[in-house]
């Protein structure tokens, strides 16, 4: 078990479009994605890409299969590893006509201790491949496809504040959701 220290937002790194992976089912990328899987879950992270712990290479891990600490309330993400990933919006699955995106709080490792309300689209298909190169492809909606979006959208240098449209949703966690026994998650 290995814990990688997790960038913070202000570090350039986190600002870089990564890498793609080139060679599948390598001792290093199998040691990336246990050093990976070790920090998400220590950290009770939804999610992790390569680029939070310095990697620039484009990797993400996200899902438990599991209800996750950080967002009680979300239904369960089936445990993922994304490598060179390609994500397409989706319209409605009955009409096919356009969706528009939706808000709803999100948090990232690299900012702790706070939430902003960002929009996503709704239905996205997602393509790319495991650690051992073989193929996924899903279409998905709801919480999975706004855990999908944040984390790819750090293997192009997007933190969640540059998707924001409205800052006055956006603070601590401990303070937008106090509660009268000050209980509030990270
Ligand atoms: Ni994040």
């Amino acid at each position: 078990m290995a814990l990688r220290e997790i960038l913070r937002m202000g570090d350039a790194r986190l600002l870089r479009q990564a890498q793609p992976v080139l060679e599948f089912d390598t001792d290093a990328l199998h040691l990336l994605i246990s050093d990976m899987l070790d920090t998400m879950l220590t950290a009770d992270g939804a999610g992790l890409a390569a680029p939070q712990i310095g990697v620039d290479l484009q990797v993400v891990i996200f899902g438990s299969g599991e209800r996750n600490p950080r967002y009680p309330q979300a239904p369960p993400v089936p445990r993922t590893i994304l490598i060179n990933p390609q994500i397409t919006p989706l319209g409605s699955a009955q009409s096919g006509a356009t969706l528009p995106e939706i808000e709803d709080w999100e948090g990232c490792l690299s900012l702790p201790g706070l939430r902003g309300m960002v929009p996503r689209h709704q239905r996205v298909r997602y393509k790319g491949f495991d650690q051992f190169g073989d193929p996924i492809e899903r279409v998905v909606d709801g919480f999975h496809a706004r855990v999908v979006q944040h984390e790819c959208d750090h293997l192009i240098g997007k933190l969640y504040p540059m998707r924001m449209r409205d800052f006055s949703q956006f603070g601590f966690t401990d303070v937008l959701f106090a509660t009268p026994d000050g209980v509030a998650p990270d």
